[in-house]
């Protein structure tokens, strides 16, 4: 059989608890599949700082640099906060992973599963027959990244500075992975921007339009943001693939998980050019359930299942990964964040429901 090389990176917070169900996962994926997953375990984030002194240790890089794709759970908490920006697990690990490998696509599909809709923070009748948005988010630009950045001058005189650039290549290469990915699917791209105040949005709309033109089966839109943030809570419908530089991106992305019924249901691709990508959830260490053994590990299960998808070409088995979810769903398991008190529904923690999901592989 064929055999992958998997950097895992659990991290901080739930990452480890959720990270363990996915390996758990992969497991029963060997098992089925004739596929080997030759995992290296490696310390990043806080975990990172802790065991090597360095929130984005070498030999983690060099691990990652040796794989064909990188499993990340989270990373993060109050313990590092106090840290200088720079040496802190996110700016120190997670900013600088993207940027190495190049992953500038992250791809965070939110989906309705069909039992989870009374989870969802929006009225029944505006879910109803379910919704399916794909959120593209430009992941290695924008104000993340681009220069002057930092806290510039002494005390009261102290100026804090964040820049947003984008070049024309940037913004075409997202815009077509974009249009390509609604080729596959709903065929609309509605592209966010803030076109009426920021000169990275003005830029942004003009190369889209131009790149649109070679996809002319796919309808494209624009929206500025603020309104796209109230019509995803007023009709998420209306949305198939939504295409987002890196910040719109982020917090668009964090309000659609919510419409889903959890953070802990979102996965994400990172990808670059080529089959190489960072899996991730989408949402955080949580710190506020971290250590209890409650967190949801879709999010990372699913991610899991991406990976199987876009690096390594294993869709029938990334399908049957999303099946498990979709059934175990329909019996009723639930961790806390999308439980109701209701006839029929399973309270359990994150291992139980990974032992369901895996049991219906
Ligand atoms: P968060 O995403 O960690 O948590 C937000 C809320 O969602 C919390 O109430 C949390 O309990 C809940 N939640 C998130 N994932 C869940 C899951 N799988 N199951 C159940 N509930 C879940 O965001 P935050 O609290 O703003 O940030 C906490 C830390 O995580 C910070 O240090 C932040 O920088 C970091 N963070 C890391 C990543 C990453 O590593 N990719 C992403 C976002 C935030
Ligand atoms: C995410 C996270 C990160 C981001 C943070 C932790 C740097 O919120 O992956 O969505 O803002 O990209
Ligand atoms: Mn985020």
């Amino acid at each position: 059989g064929k055999a992958f090389k998997v950097a895992v990176l659990p991290g901080d917070g739930i990452g480890p608890e959720v990270m363990a169900e996915a390996l758990k996962v992969l497991d029963a994926v060997e098992k089925r599949y004739d596929v080997t997953f030759e995992r290296t375990h490696a310390n990043v984030g806080g975990a990172g700082i802790d065991q090597e002194g360095k929130a984005l240790p070498e030999t983690t890089v060099n691990i990652c640099k040796a794989s064909d794709a990188i499993l990340f759970g989270s990373v993060g908490g109050p313990k590092w906060e106090t840290l200088p920006p720079d040496e802190q697990p996110e700016r120190g690990a997670l900013l600088p992973l993207r940027k190495i490998f190049g992953l500038y696509a992250n791809l965070r599909p939110a989906i309705i599963f069909p039992s989870l809709t009374a989870a969802s923070s929006l009225k029944e009748e505006v879910i109803a027959g379910g919704f399916d948005i794909l959120v593209i988010r430009e992941l290695t630009g924008g104000i993340y990244f681009s220069q002057p950045k930092g806290i510039e001058g002494a005390g009261r005189e102290r100026v804090g500075v964040d820049t947003m650039r984008y070049s024309v290549p940037e913004i075409e290469r997202i815009a077509h992975v974009a249009f390509q990915a609604a080729q596959k699917r709903g065929k609309k791209v509605c592209s966010i921007d803030k076109a009426n105040v920021l000169s990275t949005s003005v830029l942004w709309r003009e190369i889209v339009i131009g790149v649109a033109k070679q996809y002319p089966d796919v309808e494209l839109s624009h929206m500025y943001v603020d309104n796209a943030a109230m019509q995803l809570v007023k009709w998420p419908k209306q949305f198939d693939v939504i295409l987002c530089e890196n910040m719109f991106g982020d917090i668009l992305s964090d309000e659609a998980a919510m419409l889903t019924g959890s953070l802990g249901m979102l996965p994400s691709a990172s990808l670059a050019e080529g089959t190489f990508g960072m899996y991730e959830p989408s949402g955080g260490s949580a710190p506020d359930i971290a250590g209890q053994g409650i967190a949801n590990p879709i999010a990372q299960i699913l991610s899991a299942g991406m990976m199987l998808r876009y690096s390594f070409g294993m869709i029938e088995a990334a399908d049957a990964i999303d099946n498990a979810v979709a059934k175990v769903l329909d019996q009723g398991y639930r961790t806390r964040d999308i439980y109701q008190e209701s006839a029929g529904l399973k309270l359990v923690n994150t291992k139980e429901i990974g032992d369901a999901i895996i049991a219906n592989l």
